[in-house]
């Protein structure tokens, strides 16, 4: 009954986005469109006629592109928005089409307009057939959920309307499209300058007896496309004007809840029922995937931001690990076990890919092994959160099954993935509680555990001032380790080598290892070069503010090449080493050391005297 209500109301509503770059004819076939449904004011069509005869592309006729790059144009100069979208109608159907950026070598201007549309629109120039772009944004697309592909032939009077050309791109991409999985490709063959089979059938193509573009959209099917039919409200505000009241907003993502419902707060699984459902009309008996909603419940709870009301005998999955496609958008490639920040709805958490099982190879769909995820790529990736999120397979709930990655430092958006499905190896390992703590071991030792960091080139000394360094704290008293690079990368990092990503991987699992150190009570050296700051910054997290001391080891590269203590550097400069710190691969130097040593010029003696002066003060030493 309830969903009922929702498939009447959706039917009337076509979201559908056109991928294709300019070239291909895009911004024509959408004006065009446009242009067909009277969406086009009386000024706006003495305007094409002016502008198409100045300054047009389509010789005497109108060129409808300038219905939309016009648009297209102001954007670009004004502020950045990723996704235009455009309303329009005809009799049978209501209809919203993403338009984007003209760009497409950005993914993610299409994957943004691919997130809440249900068809997609693939624009083949007749002349070209099909392109590796065709392909990639297919398998995007696919990804992202849309269920229903036209492939639209353009350009078909530049081939003299020939039914072969289209019969074999037509017959290519059914090929190709039997892999993406479950959708429904419909190929029609237009031309969107001479309006050929757009919204009036073509006479030049009798051949073909499929329907045109807008008999297709206006006729398609999209009431079966999301499987979810439990209930779901991600809160986005909990609303409390007065001690009296307590409600949960946010828009129902599936299914319907009435009052007296009973539901499950998701992440924490307390039950409880709907007390009453207030929306702008006021209050309502029942409230449906779409519907914007204060709800209240009948009892108190814990509920915050980014937690979700669900079907009580349906909940959503809760997990902090799962397997999940990734869209990479970003030109710098991704890392695996670099640290991101993941955004769900309103969840927010730290997020590491722990293993890139393949990526994709648009051409055909195979499974590649890579190491690093790069621009525009889709890889297939298990993910681990610092926090559990509760959330849906992406099958089940585009909503909730899907996130962007940002990146913590630029607070870029870089990724955007879909959950395939949660990881249950987490659910059968819990957190063993231990009766000693830190602060027990570290009492015994009569100090304060810490992490001093070392950072800087190869051969900037890092290891010899530590090494001094060491000795003095022993001589105090202390309690210490020195986790060196050379050295762990000779046991537990001795599958490693320097690419960027072993590189993140390396100091990934050393600030694991410095943690545990830290546990266990120690002063812990890690005298690694730990180019990169996300990776020094994700160790810093890992521990208490006071436990984490950088020392940026400041030696500058010519210092650093004219010692070459190791002859690395003589070797790098010939090209016998790949990807040497300072000279083929990046140092980021940190921007906020808690001790900063101008290294070039004194005596490691002095250096770690320096050192040791600090960490009195800290009264760590
Ligand atoms: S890190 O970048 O991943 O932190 P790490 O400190 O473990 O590097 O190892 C650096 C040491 O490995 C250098 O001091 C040097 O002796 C050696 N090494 C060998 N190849 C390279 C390379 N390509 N770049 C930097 N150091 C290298």
């Amino acid at each position: 009954m309830a969903d009922q209500k929702t498939a009447i109301e959706e039917k009337g509503l076509l979201r559908f986005l056109t991928c294709g770059s300019v070239d291909d004819g895009k911004s024509t076939l959408i004006g065009h469109l446009l242009f067909d449904c009277d969406e086009v004011s009386e000024d706006g069509l003495a305007r094409l006629h002016a502008q198409s005869k100045s300054g047009g592309r389509a010789g005497d006729a109108l060129d409808y592109s300038l219905l939309v790059d016009g648009l297209m144009a102001e954007r670009e100069q004004g502020i950045t928005i990723d996704v235009a979208y455009r309303y329009f109608s005809t009799p049978k159907r209501k209809f919203i089409v993403a338009d984007t950026p003209g760009h497409e070598q950005y993914t993610r201007n299409m994957a943004t307009g691919a997130s809440n549309s249900d068809l997609a629109i693939l624009l083949v120039d007749a002349r070209k057939g099909l392109q590796i772009q065709t392909k990639r944004h297919s398998k995007i697309v696919s990804l992202m959920g849309i269920r229903h592909l036209v492939l639209a032939v353009n350009k078909m009077d530049l081939v003299d309307y020939d039914q072969t050309v289209f019969d074999t791109i037509a017959s290519d991409y059914t090929d190709f499209a039997q892999k993406l999985g479950d959708c429904a490709v419909q190929a029609i063959p237009l031309s969107a300058l001479n309006g050929d089979n757009i919204s009036a059938r073509s006479a030049a193509m009798d051949w073909y007896s499929g329907p045109t573009l807008r008999d297709h959209l206006e006729m398609v099917d999209i009431t079966q496309d999301q499987k979810q039919s439990a209930f779901r409200l991600p809160v986005q505000l909990v609303n409390r004007p007065d001690a009296s009241f307590r409600g949960y907003s946010g828009t129902v993502c599936a299914g319907s809840v009435s009052v007296g419902d009973a539901v499950r707060v998701g992440p924490t699984g307390e039950l409880s029922r709907i007390a009453s459902i207030l929306t702008p009309d006021g209050e309502a008996k029942i409230a449906y995937n779409g519907d914007a909603v204060t709800v209240t419940l009948t009892d108190e709870r814990d509920i915050s931001r980014g937690n979700v009301l669900a079907a009580a005998d349906d909940p959503p999955p809760v997990s902090d690990q799962f397997a999940a496609h990734i869209i990479w958008m970003h030109p710098k490639p991704l890392l695996p076990g670099r640290q991101l920040q993941l955004r769900l709805g309103a969840q927010s958490v730290n997020a590491a890919v722990t293993e890139l099982k393949y990526v994709i190879n648009y051409e055909d769909n195979s499974h590649n092994a890579g190491k690093v995820l790069g621009f525009n790529e889709t890889g297939y990736c298990n993910l681990a959160l610092d926090q559990p999120v509760v959330f849906d397979t992406f099958e089940n709930n585009r909503d909730m099954g899907s996130f962007i990655l940002v990146d913590k430092l630029s607070n870029e958006t870089v990724g955007a993935g879909m959950i395939v499905f949660g990881l249950r190896r987490a659910d059968n390992v819990h957190w063993q509680a231990m009766d000693v703590s830190k602060q027990a071991r570290a009492a015994l030792k009569g100090q304060k555990p810490c992490i001093l960091w070392f950072t800087g080139l190869s051969g900037s000394g890092k290891s010899t001032v530590a090494n001094i360094l060491e000795k003095r704290l022993l001589a105090r008293g202390c309690h210490t380790y020195l986790l060196d690079g050379d050295n762990v990368r000779h046991g537990l990092n001795r599958d490693l080598g320097f690419t960027d990503a072993d590189r993140v991987e390396n100091i990934r699992r050393i600030a694991e290892v410095s943690k545990l150190m830290v546990d266990a009570g120690l002063l812990v050296m890690v005298s690694f070069i730990s180019p990169f700051r996300s990776e020094r910054r994700q160790a810093r997290q890992m521990v208490e503010d006071s436990e984490f001391v950088e020392v940026f080891v400041d030696t500058p590269l010519e210092i650093c090449e004219a010692r070459d203590v190791k002859g690395l550097y003589k070797k790098a400069r010939a090209g016998e080493i790949k990807n040497f710190t300072g000279i083929d691969s990046p140092y980021e130097p940190p921007e906020h050391a808690e001790i900063h040593l101008h290294a070039g010029e004194r005596t490691p003696e002095d250096l770690a005297e320096d050192i040791f002066r600090a960490l009195e003060e800290k009264g760590i030493a």
